[in-house]
C-alpha cells in the first residue's frame, strides 16, 4: 500500500456535492499515515462544516484569506510551504477555471499558486460540465503545467445524470495521493541507523551522556522506510515517537549499542551511524549509589568501541555512512574520520552554528565520499534526511 506517513497533506475542499466524501478522505490519509490540513472555499462550507473537518483533521480549518487571526496562526504562505501534497478534492469546474487563469482570489486558489508542492486533483462535477470544451481545455492546461489528476469515475450522478464527473472515492484518492511519493528508491535494501546518545552507568542511578535529540537519526530512519528500504533503528534514550513502519532497537550504552548494531547488520546493505555514542565510559559500575563522603571524586574511563568503524571493517561491510559533527575545519575533519574509519561516505555539520545540528529541527551538511563533496542548504531534518537516503541510493547503484 502506497503510504504517507511523515507527510503533510494540505486538502482544498470546493463547492461540490462530492464535498460531504472529504470526511472520509481526511480519514483515508491519515490511515496511511498524513498529517492532514483543511482549506475550504465558500461554497465547500454550504455542503460540508469546516467543524465537521476540523474534528477529523484534529487542526484548525483554513477558510479566510483575508483573516488577520488565522494569518497570525497559519498565514497563507506558511499553509503553501508545510504542504507536501495539495490535494484538491473535490475539485469543482470554476476551481479548476480559476487555477489556469491564475486567479488568488480566495484562500485556496492562492495556496496554489503559492505553492512548491505537488498539486494532485479530484474533479467533481456534472458529466456536461465535465465534457464541456472549455473545462477539457482548462484540464489539458493544468496537466500540461504538471499538475496530477486523479478521475473522475463515470457513473450516476447526484443531479440524476450518468456520465463521467463522479469524484473517484477516498480510497482511490487516498492511494493516488501515496503513489505520488513513492519512489522505491531502497526497494528489497536492508538499512540499520543508529541514533541518539548513549547512557554510560557511574551506578545504579546516576550516567554519562550527551544531548543529542536523535532528530537526524530518526529523520533517516522515516526517510529510508519511505524509499521502501526493511529499516532498524538502533535508537539510545530520546523522547522521540518511533517512526511508522522501522523497527525499532532500544538501548542503552555504547557497548549495548554495538551488540544490536553487530547482531542487525550482518547481511544488511547500508548502515548510517548517526548516534552520538559517548567516546568514554567509567572503568567500573558502582554496585551501590556513590556516596558523596569525598570532597572529590575521581572516575577513571576507559574508550568506548568505535561501531561505525567496527562495522566498516567487518567482513563484506554494507556501505557504510558516517556523521562528523565538528565546530571548525569541518571538512578536513571529516575527509580525515572518511578515510581514517574506512567509509563510503560521511555527512559533515558544523555545530559551532546554533541554528542547526544538535537539538534543533533544522541542519545544513556537506556529503563528502572518496570521489567528492556536495554541500546541502539548510533545511528541515526530513529534508535533509531524504536528501541524503537519495545520494546514498545512487552512490549504491554506481558501485553495484
Ligand atoms: O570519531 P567521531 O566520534 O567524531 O565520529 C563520529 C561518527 O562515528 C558518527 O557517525 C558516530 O555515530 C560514529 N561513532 C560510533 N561509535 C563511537 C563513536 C562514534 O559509531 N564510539
Amino acid at each position: 500500500m502506497a503510504h504517507l506517513f511523515n507527510r503533510n497533506v494540505l486538502l482544498g475542499v470546493s463547492g461540490g456535492i462530492a464535498a460531504y466524501k472529504s470526511a472520509e478522505l481526511v480519514r483515508q490519509l491519515q490511515e496511511r499515515g498524513a498529517r492532514v490540513r483543511v482549506v475550504m472555499t465558500r461554497g465547500a462550507q454550504e455542503f460540508i462544516t469546516p467543524l465537521t473537518l476540523q474534528a477529523l483533521s484534529g487542526q484548525p480549518v483554513h477558510t479566510e484569506l483575508l483573516d488577520a487571526e488565522a494569518e497570525m496562526g497559519m498565514g497563507h504562505i506558511e499553509l503553501a510551504r508545510w504542504a507536501d501534497l495539495l490535494l484538491l478534492a473535490p475539485a469543482t469546474a470554476d476551481l479548476l477555471a480559476r487555477l489556469v487563469v491564475g486567479r488568488a482570489d480566495d484562500l485556496l486558489t492562492t495556496v496554489a499558486l503559492a505553492t512548491p508542492a505537488p498539486v494532485l486533483i479530484a474533479p467533481a462535477m456534472n458529466q456536461q460540465m465535465w465534457q464541456d470544451p472549455a473545462t477539457t481545455a482548462n484540464v489539458q492546461t493544468l496537466v500540461e503545467r504538471g499538475y496530477h489528476m486523479v478521475g473522475p469515475a463515470a457513473g450516476e450522478q447526484a443531479c440524476g445524470d450518468v456520465g463521467p464527473g463522479r469524484m473517484e472515492e477516498p480510497a482511490v484518492i487516498a492511494a493516488a495521493a501515496g503513489a505520488l511519493f513513492e519512489s522505491g528508491l531502497l526497494a528489497g535494501k536492508r538499512v540499520v541507523i543508529t541514533a541518539g546518545p548513549t547512557r554510560e552507568a557511574l551506578d545504579p542511578v546516576r550516567y554519562l551522556s550527551n544531548n543529542s535529540s536523535g532528530k537526524m537519526g530518526y529523520a533517516l530512519a522515516r526517510a529510508a522506510a519511505e524509499a521502501g528500504a526493511v529499516t532498524t533503528l538502533v535508537s539510545g534514550p530520546v523522547d522521540l515517537e518511533h517512526p511508522a513502519h522501522v523497527t525499532v532497537v532500544d538501548v542503552e550504552s555504547a557497548q549495548d549499542m554495538l551488540d544490536a548494531c553487530l547482531a542487525h547488520t550482518a547481511g544488511c546493505d547500508i548502515f548510517i551511524a548517526c548516534a552520538a555514542v559517548a567516546d568514554y565510559r567509567p572503568k567500573a559500575m558502582a554496585d551501590d549509589k556513590i556516596k558523596k563522603d569525598a570532597d572529590t571524586l575521581s572516575i577513571e574511563l576507559v574508550k568506548n568501541p568505535d561501531i561505525l568503524a567496527t562495522v566498516a571493517a567487518a567482513d563484506n561491510p554494507p556501505f557504510t555512512v558516517g556523521f562528523a559533527a565538528e565546530t571548525s575545519n569541518v571538512l578536513d575533519y571529516a575527509r580525515g574520520k572518511l578515510e581514517r574509519k574506512g567509509l563510503d561516505m560521511i555527512i559533515a555539520n558544523d555545530v559551532s552554528n546554533r541554528d542547526i545540528g544538535f537539538n534543533s529541527d533544522q541542519n545544513a551538511v556537506t556529503i563528502l565520499t572518496p570521489r567528492g563533496e556536495l554541500p546541502l542548504a539548510q533545511a528541515g531534518k526530513d529534508t535533509i534526511a531524504r536528501q541524503i537516503i537519495e545520494h546514498i541510493a545512487a552512490a549504491l547503484e554506481s558501485t553495484a
